[in-house]
């Protein structure tokens, strides 16, 4: 897949500086500057899910709120999503692609905002794309980028506040919330652990596990058993509520979060929300957002 994206992208890199080569011989006749444009390219990984779109109309709603004067273009990072929605007849584009769109736009400045929740795989491969478009011929002035939601130890701070603010207020001292996080081989995945410290430090019965790295599902078990957890609130710590939230966290199939705790004694409570249906999330997001825009200048 990393293969594919590659190709695809040094593809559209060819052909960017192909077509950029025209007009640059036209620029130079007149020796004229491109006027200033300043743009916002929202980027995350993206969801098939329609009620996931939730969290993506918030952080657009947010965005535009606090730039009023800013054009906001966004951005998918999954391939495999991008294709899924292409075949439903929506088109999404990649950060290649959408940088070359506002390229062609006369963009001459962009912030771009990762909505990744960790700078893990996803986020390395925007910077670098990122870094093609400012280097090559008839390039972008400047280009700077939001971290993820999770990058400095004053974000795991205000991402515990967070949290602990967004739990259902019926929940008690002694019952458990297990978040899920998506996890990654990425040396990134200890931040899943780290922000565990975090809240546990105000909150001893509140846990991340990973769906695809470590910790997982048999650890949340084990710190739920050694606290003798009898009930748990489960949610999802990503940006949606989507595939992973509603399958692997709360779905029926005898693999799934909700059903290896309760197999386990323990009551479950699935809680679907995105961490981006939350203002105080997003206020992180934006926070980032907002030096990457102090930086174009
Ligand atoms: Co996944």
């Amino acid at each position: 897949m990393a293969g594919h994206r590659k190709l695809q992208f040094a593809v559209i890199l060819a052909l960017i500086v192909t077509l950029a080569a025209v007009p640059a011989a036209f620029a130079s006749g007149h020796g004229k500057k491109h006027p200033e444009k300043t743009g916002i390219l929202l980027v995350a990984f993206g969801s098939s899910v329609k009620s996931a779109q939730i969290s993506f109309r918030n952080i657009d709603r947010q965005v535009k709120k606090a730039f009023p004067k800013v054009p906001v273009r966004w951005a998918y990072t999954s391939r495999i999503i991008r294709k899924k929605l292409a075949r439903q007849g929506q088109q999404l584009n990649s950060v290649a692609v959408a940088l070359a769109k506002m390229m062609d736009e006369g963009f001459t400045r962009v912030a771009i905002q990762s909505l990744h929740t960790i700078r893990g795989e996803e986020y390395d491969d925007l910077v670098q794309t990122a870094r093609a478009f400012t280097t090559m011929a008839e390039g972008f002035e400047k280009i700077t980028i939001g971290e993820p939601l999770l990058s400095r130890e004053k974000d795991l701070q205000a991402a515990a506040a967070a949290v602990l603010a967004n739990i259902p207020k019926e929940r008690k001292a002694n019952e458990a919330v297990v978040l899920m996080g998506h996890g990654t081989p990425h040396p990134s995945n200890a931040f899943y652990a780290a922000f565990m410290y975090h809240l546990q430090h105000k909150d001893p019965n509140i846990f991340v596990g990973t769906v695809e790295g470590w910790p997982g599902i048999d650890e949340a078990v084990d710190w739920l058993k050694s606290r003798k957890i009898k009930k748990a609130y489960l949610m999802p710590f990503m940006s949606v509520a989507g595939d992973h939230a509603k399958n692997d966290m709360a779905g029926d199939e005898p693999d799934s979060w909700k059903s290896i705790i309760t197999k386990a004694g323990i009551k479950c409570v699935p809680v679907l929300k995105g961490t981006a249906e939350f203002d105080n999330m997003i206020a992180i997001w934006l926070s980032h957002l907002k030096i990457a825009m102090a930086h174009l200048k």
